[in-house]
């Protein structure tokens, strides 16, 4: 142990820099009874940051996993928050302790867009994948899958008091879908492109549709006369699906007519033109669609109101009153005008909204007194909110708060650590920031040039920039002032670095120059204050661009990489040439020598890292570094370990003595761009395309390389086994509806899991039934063979509890999909185990799920096996008599809670408990329909 060399991991520790990213929307959410329109939820990559918007203070962080975060969505009630991921999974977590218990899986890519039922008992989830997916929120289950669009999913919506819903997708159709019987009825072809956002209003009577034009489309619905006989058997509609389905073959556009219509009629009532030219990129009301608002890809949001039927009455009365008098003043006995009632009569131009930068997403939210808030996430890393009276004539919008101090706007090109290890700088194309390292705070905010190098001045009170433009600018922190701007070069100035005495800088530039600096204090003629400022010693001419230019520690040489893909070192003090590194096949973009001026490492757009010896020039090594260009490389301060940053979205640590690669940190979602590590070595932050800048600290914790690797190989094996399709049901077609779940790790496992515990249920079934024989043959008591250990340390359960126990530890929304992946030849045991538990009363709701299930889906070998004919007749006189049972009661509690209701408000002589009791019976309703089934499949 002693001579094999210890590596310490870094783990990842914050995320910062980041205000919103552009993939998730933004939406309100309410936080501990907090006053409404205070705080917004936004994603950060794969986290989500909630905002005290009048604080500007991030006051909850909902962590995430590895997945970037794709929508949001409150749940009605406001107590959660639905997450979806770009990976298809959604997290559902309480918005009172920023835990999440309940996960649903069923996705194969980005999660596009979600919406909670009114009463928030279900979740309906589009993807990019094309399907729609309805789950049980009070059951954690997946109900559907919905199939038929062949494009991303761009909104789906309940309708209130109906068991319907209406999708719209990229694939430019809006589908009606009758959930009780999981299809699609209705198929709306009106649109030539892309639908890209929809909103219900009146009550869910109009459908609002944006598409890739200025048109809003307004469309009438009008629900038809309900089935007549409620209770008639639903044959018919399996042939209606199949229908459908032929129609969609060969399409008839604009002859929606001919289909014969079901449920509902559609009819376009009208368009409203939005002043943007370009396609909608989000339309949004509010939670009772009184107004909405919608935005292209540009600055401008359009606001919209929504009449009441009354105030549309009155203005219709008013307008005729008019008319009539005009027609009275024009001529005697004018006949009696006719007003038509027009959409522009019922939805108002409310006002626009201006924005400093692009719209990315909107939220807005009615207050009280007609007070309208208006929450913006823009495209350059910032949110802003706005509010104004709706009541008002001509309403204005105020700008209320804009959150931008905790990010940059553009990509930070560049980080340095301040020598105490206290203080992190990042700049950007337009701001230098410098944070505390910390707690994460800002502490300098600083407009600047476009920033490409960086370096604090040796005692951390000044910092200096290379910019784009050729330019060194200085920066006194204390002040937070602009000291001076020197012209240094006439190209891109790409590198900097300080020399080992301190005593100044060198810069390299793209004019093919390599300039010598010195620290001087400068009487400052205004102030007669001493301040810092640059001189110009020497000059280093070569034949191309200066990309990279690095000082040995020993002060003896320095390297300066070229665009034409060679590293050439020269002597510091006479400026002669020393030697050149051939053998990149690109440009080397980034250079480091180790502490002892010992190696060189160079990392190269080849996705390359080169290890040499400094006093030969002699190539140690070559490694394939990343997928794509390397970035950024530096030394871990008084080591020969390294990190190489690339555009492949990785970070990884490497010996360059032993060239072994150490560690992979992955974490950020786009390109990295750069990279900085404290003098002591203890911290590392970088920076992202994904906007985030991230910190990661090194832990005690140890590596050891062969176990680091085959982590990753599992990890890698875990990943692939799970893409792996779900297994199809026998007997059931790829149709219009599906099982909402999706194969993952977790539902592997637990079907292994399952597995053991029937193996285990099985080996103890086999030494008790042994033991008796034994004892027969003895005809005595033998001693009772020992309990598996496992038994024993679950409370000495008994076997065949056991199993019922780590059945019930299967999440609810995994459970279906665990079985089926669980083989055949286990299901009879299990059958048998149900029909005891079921006996005992053990679980029967989730015993009955499970059993309908496995019946289903095994449907075709259960009844071929005689073996269990007794078992499904037991099974089938159990199970009814049971669920007749939990009936009875819940009718019995259901009753009563009626009675409390009644006597209650009597009392109080008030219905306030009629919301809460209305959910409970919702969820009743749904454990008494679920019943139904059990006792028509029994
Ligand atoms: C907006 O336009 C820019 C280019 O003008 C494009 O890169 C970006 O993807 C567009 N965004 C959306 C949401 O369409
Ligand atoms: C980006 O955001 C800043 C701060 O909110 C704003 O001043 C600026 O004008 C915005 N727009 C662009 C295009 O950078
Ligand atoms: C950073 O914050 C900590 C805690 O508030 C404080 O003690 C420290 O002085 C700050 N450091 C800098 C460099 O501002």
């Amino acid at each position: 142990m002693g001579l094999t060399k210890q590596y310490l991991r870094y783990a990842a520790s914050a995320v910062f820099g980041v205000i919103g990213s552009q993939k998730a929307n933004i939406t309100y959410v309410t936080l501990r009874g907090g006053e409404r329109g205070r705080y917004v939820a936004v994603a950060a990559c794969e986290h989500v940051f909630i905002w005290d918007v009048r604080k500007g203070e991030k006051v909850q962080i909902l962590q995430g996993q590895k997945h970037e975060v794709s929508f949001l969505c409150p749940s009605p009630d406001g107590v959660h928050i639905a997450v979806g991921y770009e990976d298809g999974a959604v997290r559902i977590f309480s918005l009172l302790n920023g835990e999440s218990n309940v996960s649903f899986n069923g996705h194969k890519s980005g999660v596009s867009v979600m919406n909670y039922d009114a009463l928030g008992a279900r979740l309906v989830t589009g993807s990019k994948d094309t399907d729609v997916i309805v789950w049980d929120v009070i059951n954690e289950c997946g109900l559907y899958r919905l199939r038929g669009h062949k494009d991303v999913i761009t909104q789906a919506l309940f309708l209130k008091d109906k068991n319907l819903l209406v999708t719209s997708s990229k694939d430019s159709f809006v589908k009606w879908w009758d959930l009780d019987t999981q299809h699609c009825f209705k198929t709306m072809v009106g649109h030539r492109s892309e639908v890209w956002g929809m909103v219900l209003l009146n009550q869910g009577n109009r459908l609002l549709t944006g598409s890739a034009d200025s048109e809003l489309r307004a469309w009438d619905i009008n629900f038809l006369e309900e089935e007549k006989a409620e209770g008639e058997p639903k044959v018919k509609k399996g042939k209606t699906l199949l229908d459908d389905e032929d129609d969609e073959d060969h399409e008839k556009e604009d002859d929606d007519e001919s289909v014969e219509e079901r449920i509902l009629r559609c009819k376009k009532a009208g368009s409203i033109l939005r002043e943007a030219r370009d396609r909608v990129v989000s339309l949004t009301s509010d939670s009772r669609a009184r107004v909405f608002g919608c935005h292209g890809n540009d600055s401008v949001l359009e606001l919209f109101t929504v009449l009441s039927e009354e105030e549309v009455t009155k203005k219709m009365s008013k307008k005729l009153k008019k008319a009539k008098k005009k027609a009275a003043k024009a001529q005697e006995d004018a006949p009696e005008p006719v007003m038509e009632r027009m959409l522009k009569d019922e939805i108002v131009r409310l006002t626009n909204i201006k924005a400093s930068a692009k719209i990315r997403w909107m939220d807005c939210l009615l207050c009280a007194g007609g007070e309208l808030k208006v929450a913006l996430l823009l495209q350059n890393n910032t949110i802003e909110t706005y509010s104004l009276k709706t009541s008002d004539k001509t309403p204005v919008a105020n700008k209320m708060a804009r959150l931008t101090l905790g990010g940059h706007r553009t990509d930070v090109r560049t980080l340095a650590f301040s020598s105490d290890n206290l203080a992190v700088l990042s700049a950007s194309g337009d701001t230098v920031k410098v944070w505390n390292r910390s707690t994460l705070q800002v502490i300098r905010t600083m407009a600047c040039e476009y920033a490409l190098c960086s370096l604090f001045v040796p005692g951390d009170r000044q910092i200096i920039l290379g910019t784009k433009s050729g330019k060194l600018q200085i920066f006194e922190l204390a002040s937070g002032s602009l000291l001076e701007t020197v012209e240094a070069h006439d190209g891109a100035l790409w590198s900097l670095c300080l020399a080992p005495d301190q005593r100044g800088i060198v810069t390299g530039s793209a004019d093919k120059t390599v300039k010598f600096w010195e620290f001087e204090l400068m009487k400052d003629t205004g102030t007669n204050q001493k301040r810092l400022t640059v001189k110009h010693t020497r000059t280093l001419q070569l034949e191309e661009d200066v990309l990279c230019v690095k000082f040995s520690p020993d002060h003896r040489l320095l390297a300066v990489s070229l665009l034409d893909c060679t590293v050439k070192v020269f002597y510091t003090d006479t400026l002669k040439f020393f030697l050149s590194l051939y053998g990149h096949k690109l440009p080397v973009l980034c250079l480091d020598i180790s502490h002892d001026s010992a190696l060189i490492v160079t990392g190269s757009a080849d996705r390359n890292v080169k290890i040499w010896g400094l006093d030969f020039g002699d190539c140690h090594r070559s490694l394939l570094a990343h997928d794509d260009s390397v970035m950024f490389l530096q030394f871990v301060p008084k080591t020969h370990l390294f990190f190489t940053a690339g555009k492949d979205r990785k970070i990884k640590q490497w010996d360059a003595d032993k060239f072994e690669h150490i560690q992979t940190l992955e974490g950020h979602h786009r390109e990295v761009w750069c990279m900085a590590i404290s003098p002591n070595g203890d911290h590392l932050v970088s920076s992202s395309h994904d906007k985030s800048l991230r910190l990661w600290e090194r832990t005690r914790e140890p590596i050891i390389l062969e176990e680091e690797r085959e982590m990753e190989r599992e990890a890698e094996f875990e990943e692939g086994m799970a893409k792996g399709d779900i297994p199809v049901v026998p007997g059931e077609t790829e149709g219009e509806a599906a099982p909402a779940g999706k194969k993952t790790i977790e539902t592997v496992k637990a079907a292994e899991r399952i597995m053991e515990a029937l193996e285990l249920y099985r080996e103890e079934s086999r030494k008790m039934e042994e033991h008796k024989y034994a004892c027969e043959n003895a005809g005595k008591e033998l001693p009772p063979p020992k309990p598996n250990p496992i038994l024993v340390a679950f409370g000495n359960v008994t076997p065949s509890r056991y199993v019922l126990d780590v059945i019930k530890k299967v999440r609810s929304s995994e459970l279906e999909v665990s079985l089926l992946v669980l083989p055949f030849p286990y299901v009879p045991e299990l059958l048998k185990l149900f029909n005891s538990y079921i006996q005992q009363g053990l679980e029967v709701e989730l015993v009955c799920r499970c059993l309908f299930f496995l019946l289903r889906i095994h449907f075709g070998q259960i009844t071929s096996n005689q073996m269990l004919l007794s078992v499904i007749d037991e099974l089938r006189t159990n199970t009814l008599s049971r669920v007749c049972q939990i009936r009875d009661v819940m009718g019995f509690n259901s009753a009563a809670l009626k009675f409390l209701q009644r006597e209650i408000e009597s009392k109080e002589d008030v219905t306030f408990f009629a919301d809460a009791t209305g959910r409970l019976q919702e969820k009743k309703k749904k454990r008494r329909k679920r019943e139904r089934a059990v006792l028509t499949i029994a």
